[in-house]
């Protein structure tokens, strides 16, 4: 399964290009807006790209989650599944695909990540206590500071460069951590959390090398070891492709390393295994015991956690299609195209190129906009106006206010471009370097944003906003001067 052909062809004309090793058997129809009606629907969407209709948007680069292309395998194996309340055969398919998988003992089901993150957080977390992390992602934030705990990040100086050589950013600093640990005692310690792919700072991995590390000083200091594992197949391929000795190791080996280093592992399926769903895996008893009584609280019967069992069958079936390595290079090589066509046309992007998309850095984009005014959020929606593609803000937007009212700015201004596996062809990457390209030649156009409806809790999903002054007609205008069919 994890043969490597698409590296080993080379393109006899010397071009660098990101080969499928797929082939599509089933599409789906897309539209493309012109400018005047794009203009239109993001205003009625509040300059949120998350409540724009998905009928509105030509390519939809908003998250990987849930949108990645299936496999026929996976399609058929959701013709077996086992419909059942309690026993479901299909929950048993799948605790054996983690179990091979991950080489843990125990599963449990739960709807989706975050859902698993509710789990351990009202599990783990109490007022006062700390979870020392990487990185913080926006979910995962929310319950633990809603359980009263706090969040300390370990992520070293590179990681929140926007562009820099270290080929493994979510790397732990070592001697960061310490002092945390040091400064609050392991008692007032959770857990520590590692997440591999590190979304918010670019989709960055973690080596293998660094995680063995954490882990050896989680076990010396008798620390909890969580590993969200969303963003695995990612990772995974940095691991294999950047990190010397994995090199020669089978992608099955070096997951069942990385299983064998946590105390506990959670993921998304809406991300790992290409389907929706998500669920936890241990082999400590004790840890297992203490999560699985939530599970019928929370999310459904232990044998289904709240997914349907379609999603189940076919995660079981993603899951094995992750240790395929054309599975889980699709997304980097098309990052790493789209990344050097933006870069051709000098628009700044994250690199080293991560998984999950590419990331535009807007506080060099658009370095004219103040933080307060969302620069991110600002060329999210000015993106959408120019090329009806969808991205998503990551920046001081996806941070929630301090108690006192006050803004929390973010470190880094980013806007993401996910690139979900299998599902864009590179003629469609094209077009989005091309619209970038035109917009980054009229970037001063763009103005700021400000809320006219701001939720308290993770506002960047439902919040809506306006732009600060006619700066998005202007650029309508201009945009129609150059592409006169307004498309
Ligand atoms: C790293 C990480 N953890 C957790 C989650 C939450 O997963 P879900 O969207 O399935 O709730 C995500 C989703 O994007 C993620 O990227």
């Amino acid at each position: 399964m994890s043969d490597q052909t698409q590296n080993n062809v080379v393109f006899f004309s010397g071009e660098n290009v990101p080969l499928e090793m797929h082939k599509a058997r089933m599409v789906q129809r897309v539209r493309l807006l012109d400018v005047d009606k794009r203009l239109e629907v993001i205003t009625q969407a509040g300059n949120n790209t998350f409540l724009l209709p998905n009928r509105d948007v030509f390519l939809d680069m908003l998250t990987d989650s849930g949108v990645n292309a299936m496999s026929e395998a996976q399609y058929a194996a959701m013709m077996l599944a086992d419909d059942s309340y309690a026993g479901s055969e299909t929950f048993y398919r799948l605790e054996k695909s983690v179990q091979d998988f991950f080489g843990t003992e125990y599963f449990l089901p739960a709807h989706q990540g975050r859902a698993c993150e509710n789990i351990l957080a009202t599990a783990y977390v109490k007022p006062g206590l700390k979870v020392i992390t990487n990185y913080h992602f926006t979910t995962t934030k929310g319950h633990i500071t809603r359980q009263g705990g706090e969040v300390l990040e370990v992520v070293g100086p590179e990681a929140l460069k926007t562009t820099s050589q270290n080929l493994f950013k979510g790397d732990v600093d070592l001697d960061l951590l310490d002092q945390f640990v040091q400064k609050h005692g392991p008692e007032k310690i959770a857990f520590v959390r590692i997440e591999a792919g590190t979304n918010l700072i670019g989709g960055q991995p973690i080596s293998l090398a660094n995680t063995r590390r954490v882990a050896e000083y989680c076990k010396s200091h008798k620390l909890k070891l969580v590993y969200d594992a969303s963003l695995l197949a990612d990772n995974l391929y940095f691991i294999k492709t950047r990190e010397a000795a994995y090199k020669n190791k089978s992608l099955a080996e070096i997951v069942k390393e990385l299983g064998s280093l946590m105390d506990i592992i959670y993921f998304s399926g809406r991300k790992l295994g290409c389907a929706r769903g998500g669920g936890i895996a241990t082999s400590n008893k004790e840890d297992y015991l203490k999560m699985r009584d939530l599970v019928p609280l929370f999310e459904g019967f232990l044998t289904y956690g709240g997914m349907s069992v379609r999603e189940m069958e076919a995660m079981s079936v993603g899951l094995r299609e992750t240790l395929d390595f054309h599975v889980i290079s699709q997304t980097p090589i098309f990052v790493e195209a789209l990344g050097q066509e933006l870069q051709k046309k000098g628009v700044p992007v994250v690199t080293p190129f991560g998984g999950l998309g590419c990331h535009v850095d807007a506080s060099s984009f658009v370095d004219h906009v103040p933080q307060t005014q969302y620069p991110a959020g600002a060329l999210a929606a000015a993106i959408y106006l120019t090329s009806g593609v969808r991205g998503m803000e990551r920046g001081t937007l996806s941070e929630q206010r301090n108690p006192d009212g006050s803004e929390v700015l973010a470190q880094m201004e980013l806007v993401r471009l996910a690139v979900p596996k299998r599902v864009y062809t590179l003629s469609q990457m094209k077009y989005v370097a091309d619209r970038l390209g035109w917009l980054y030649q009229h970037r001063k156009m763009i103005g700021g944003l400000e809320f006219i409806e701001e939720p308290k809790t993770l506002r960047f999903f439902l919040g809506r906003l306006k732009p600060v002054g006619d700066w998005q007609e202007k650029l309508v205008a201009a945009f129609k001067k150059d592409m006169p069919t307004g498309l």
